[in-house]
């Protein structure tokens, strides 16, 4: 049983073009549009605390609730802010500046196009990361603005003084602010304002705002695809992209020409892009409170204080989890220790594998409607915390930015991970997720990461799947983040163009 929660009505579309220039077989892309990205409409008669039920109660719907409300609180104000600003920038260069404020940390990445015409050719980029994230800084607003500081620095290094004036800067918070009280996340956002304002760039009026994971997924595809010189070509040839954040896990994929989706889907599944001479349709869903963080504490919160232990804890651990301002306590059966079965079984429920979506067969999990398969859904891209558990665990070599694995690697790595006791865990594996408090729970993450792809996306376990951290674009390292596909969008956005709405 779940909660439907409340829908957003979203009128949204990211624009880009491709052409070509002189002949040259090139990847360019050039934005033609807008997205509406930003900007929503919300339905209040929908909130999730009057949906709810008497059916058994997952663990996760807390994280879901808090982030519905702040998302609520949060696009009401986007509507009345929207901006028309004229094309920005002149000449032939274009800078923009992307601050991806996520649950653990915030990431600044400054992008350099060339312009032609309505192409962008991206020529190089910066990128920095700080940690912990804005919302660890609730209690003190100023400090979550000037903790920003390091990273427009960088970003102010980057872009040529000349152009500073025109280049946008915008920060988008994640599943980490989606956490907080709705005015704890105004005060924060208001001091980042301030900061922004204190540099050289361009602040316009929505540069600073609480994003969607479904933002996050559809600049994602963006971001992946351009990388990989997928942008013009059939939908079947783009890629899909999984992306596991620390509070949600998204999901892109361009639909099959033709696909029929039932109407009752498409508003919140489906936006049209257009990009090199294309429309896609983009299959998008962001399942929140499925983040590795996140999901931890649903799977571990049935099991506060069961004397047997969880099945997901390797022997001899005893201790507590913190997630946003929760805790519970966990420890491990002394007496089988980690099991993986029984850890599938726990995560697994949580899950909602069960639950229908409205679509028969085509259900992932939580009662969410997949996608239907077909399409660009075959080429997985998987990113963010599963690359981090794959190179910690030895799934991949640890200097890896990209790999082709198979589901059963990961299952194998569990095994190795899931029989040692805690002992020996801290001293095998000592490195996890560059942070003690993660090594605990290096068996239940791996083997989410395992059940997540394999039950609940149902990647084949006869078919390979990248891993990807960066990737490799003209000779460059980049990283698979969503914020270049936020760049792309926001030059485009008060570019000239038509709006695709959706359609
Ligand atoms: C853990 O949660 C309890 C309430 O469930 C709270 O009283 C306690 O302060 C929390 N501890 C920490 C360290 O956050
Ligand atoms: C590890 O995580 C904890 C809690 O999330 C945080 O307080 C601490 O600063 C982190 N430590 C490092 C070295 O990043």
């Amino acid at each position: 049983m779940r909660r439907v929660g409340a829908k957003a009505k979203q009128n949204r579309s990211v624009g880009l073009m491709k052409g070509n220039s002189g002949g040259k077989k090139k990847s360019y892309l050039a934005v033609l549009i807008p997205c509406v990205v930003i900007f929503f409409i919300f339905l209040l008669s929908q909130r999730p605390s009057e949906q709810k039920t008497g059916a058994p109660v997952r663990h996760h719907n807390f994280v879901k609730e808090r982030e519905q409300a702040v998302l609520a609180d949060t696009r009401e104000r986007a509507i009345a802010r929207g901006t028309e600003e004229g094309l920005i920038g002149k000449g032939k260069y274009r800078c923009a500046v992307v601050i991806d404020a996520g649950s653990t940390g915030s990431r600044i990445h400054a992008f350099k196009f060339e312009v032609e015409g309505e192409e962008l050719t991206l020529l190089d980029s910066t990128f920095k990361a700080i940690e912990p994230g804005l919302s660890s800084f609730n209690e003190d607003p100023a400090q979550a603005g000037l903790s920003l500081v390091p990273l427009l620095d960088e970003a102010k290094a980057f872009v040529p003084a000349e152009i500073a004036g025109e280049t946008t800067v915008e920060l988008r918070a994640t599943a980490g602010l989606r956490m907080l009280d709705p005015s704890e996340v105004q005060s924060i956002l208001q001091e980042v304002h301030t900061v922004l304002q204190s540099y050289p760039f361009k602040v316009l009026d929505d540069a600073v705002s609480v994003m969607d994971g479904a933002d996050e997924g559809v600049f994602m595809w963006v971001t992946s695809n351009y990388y990989l010189g997928n942008i013009g070509k059939p939908a079947e040839e783009t890629a899909s992209v999984i992306d596991l954040g620390g509070g949600s896990v998204q999901r892109a994929f361009a639909l099959g020409e033709g696909q029929q989706v039932p109407a009752t889907l498409e508003e919140d599944s489906v936006r049209t892009i257009a990009a090199g001479g294309r429309r896609y349709k983009v299959y998008v869903h962001s399942y929140l409170g499925y983040g590795l963080k996140a999901a931890r504490m649903s799977f571990l919160k049935p099991y506060d204080s069961v004397e047997e232990g969880h099945p997901c804890m390797t022997r001899g651990y005893e201790g507590r989890y913190h997630y946003v301002d929760e805790n519970v306590s966990v420890k491990s059966d002394d007496e089988v220790g980690a099991s993986v079965e029984g850890c599938v079984a726990a995560i697994e429920w949580e899950m909602n594998l069960e639950e229908g979506c409205g679509v028969e067969g085509q259900c992932s999990f939580d009662g969410v409607w997949s996608g239907g398969g077909g399409g660009g859904s075959e080429h997985n891209y998987v990113s963010s915390y599963i690359v981090d558990i794959a190179r910690d665990v030895g799934v991949i070599p640890r200097e890896s930015t990209m790999s082709d694995v198979a589901l059963g690697d990961f299952m194998k790595a569990a095994e190795k991970v899931c029989a040692s006791d805690y002992s020996q865990v801290e001293q095998a594996y000592g490195h996890y997720l560059n942070n003690d408090t993660d090594l605990p729970f290096i068996c239940m993450d791996v083997l989410y990461a395992y059940v997540l792809l394999k039950s609940g996306f149902k990647l084949s376990p006869d078919r390979e799947f990248t891993v990807v951290k960066q990737f490799d674009y003209k000779g460059k390292k980049v990283e698979a983040a969503w914020s270049l596909g936020a760049a792309i969008n926001t030059i485009g956005k008060h570019s000239v163009g038509e709006v695709i709405d959706h359609e």
